[in-house]
């Protein structure tokens, strides 16, 4: 019988009356039928409050890479939590955890703590204009760098923009600060002859270019050839910083992240999620040179929270987890990731449903084409905008969810380690029913 949420429903009546609109983080209200509420979860799995079992792929978008609530991880933090929960002053965990960075990250010589990927990110933008005197950051459509004023610039580009000579600085949110969208220049992501336009456009006051080095946020797109050499070529050409933001890559694609895996130096680099295992906690990461105007003071950096022992445990746990991988990871991911895609498009080929997993294995997009749509290679956040079916995918998840498959709401799906074989075998087994119900239940009357 597909599940039912009763008691997650009864809490989301009752959360309108003492959290604004109910949820704490927007995207959560995409959850269908209703945002729903945990108990617990270990492992893979995670249990919501009508004691429904989930095999999750949401995985706390992203964060849990070694699966939920590890014993290692939970004594890790349990241990500090006795010696103290916060100091806001110096601990020899905060040199355990950024000497194991420097170790594990091509690009790290030198680091900085924060809470939030949001935060590490505007604590890099502010570094990269001290550090060069210019004013403006290049970044990608489609790529996601916070929900900040400056990290959302452009990252959805409605397609009444499309014609306009360059891609559009919109923003999302309304009550931004107006001059934040003029310190952007926006381009479009795996096109190298339009980025050297772009670049050579506004010669002389771009400061960076940022990017996430696979394009997970949108439909988990890796960069074509040639794309993160051309980025790093050109900013050395021009002087600009390179910031690589790797709040999901992180750790995701190995010990030394996107840039080990793909083989590009950033000059900057932002970590989030993974590093912190499901606690908050960021770090931004760069050479001696580019943290300069940190370590002067011109470029200012700080924060109550900062370095938090909690966090710094818990993270030093993690660190120690994905070194103790090895070599392999993430092999193992992708293979799992790519064994639950093929699985995943079997189905949807049985039940003629038009969905085509896109993206390495280790994270995965639900690409779901539009009646109609022309079929073709996802190259950008264009494409991805023209194909994506997002109410069908809306309600293909809600299936799944029902019979206890668990993506990320917007369609990305995080393998951890924590997963095995029997975990994807199983999936596939519960997603059938899902395609089936999904592929007799759509377009909804
Ligand atoms: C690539 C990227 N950068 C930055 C962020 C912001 O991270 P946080 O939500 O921890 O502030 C995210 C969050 O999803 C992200 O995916």
């Amino acid at each position: 019988m597909p599940y039912t949420f009763p008691r997650s429903q009864e809490l989301f009546e009752r959360a309108h009356g003492s959290i604004a609109g109910g949820i704490n983080s927007g995207i959560r209200l995409l959850e269908k039928p209703v945002p729903l509420y945990f108990e617990r979860g270990y492992g893979s799995r995670v249990w919501d409050v009508d004691d429904n079992e989930y095999i999750d792929f949401q995985l706390g978008q992203g964060a849990l890479l070694y699966g939920h609530a590890p014993a290692g991880l939970a004594d890790a933090i349990a241990a500090q939590a006795k010696l103290g929960l916060h100091w806001a002053a110096q601990s020899e965990l905060e040199l355990d955890v950024a000497e194991r960075l420097l170790r594990m990250v091509p690009a790290a010589e030198l680091v900085r703590f924060n809470n939030s990927a949001t935060e590490a990110c505007m604590a890099a933008f502010r570094l990269a204009r001290t550090h060069t005197g210019r004013k403006l950051i290049l970044k990608f459509e489609g790529h996601y760098h916070g929900w900040s004023d400056e990290g959302l610039v452009g990252f959805a580009n409605p397609p009444s923009t499309w014609n306009d000579p360059e891609p559009a600085r919109t923003h999302p949110s309304q009550g931004i600060i107006d001059e934040v969208t003029e310190r952007f220049v926006v381009a479009r992501w795996n096109d190298v002859a339009h980025l050297r336009e772009r670049v050579e456009q506004y010669a002389g006051q771009i400061a960076a270019i940022v990017c996430e080095p696979a394009m997970c946020n949108t439909c988990c797109i890796e960069p074509g050839e040639g794309m993160l050499a051309a980025i790093r070529e050109l900013c050395d050409e021009h002087g600009m910083l390179m910031i690589a933001d790797e709040t999901i890559t992180g750790f995701r694609f190995g010990a030394g992240g996107a840039q080990a895996y793909y083989g590009v130096k950033p000059d900057l680099t932002v970590f989030g999620k993974a590093i912190g295992g499901g606690t908050p906690f960021a770090a931004l990461v760069g050479t001696k040179a580019a943290m300069a105007k940190i370590i002067s003071g011109e470029s200012m950096h700080a924060g109550t929270l900062n370095a938090n022992p909690l966090c710094l445990a818990a993270s030093r746990w993690c660190l120690d987890e994905v070194i103790a991988q090895g070599a392999d990871h993430p092999a193992e991911l992708n293979r799992l990731g790519q064994k639950l895609m093929t699985g995943l498009r079997e189905l949807a080929d049985e039940y003629a449903v038009p969905l085509r997993p896109q993206g390495p294995g280790l994270a995965f997009h639900s690409l779901m084409i539009k009646e109609g749509g022309n079929e073709r290679v996802v190259e950008n956040y264009r494409d991805y905008a023209e194909l994506q079916d997002v109410p069908r995918w809306t309600h293909l998840r809600r299936c799944l969810l029902e019979e206890g498959v668990r993506a990320i709401e917007r369609g990305l799906w995080s393998i951890s380690l924590a997963h095995t074989e029997a975990d994807i075998d199983e999936a596939l087994q519960r997603a059938k029913p899902a395609f089936a119900r999904h592929a007799a239940g759509w377009p909804e009357a």
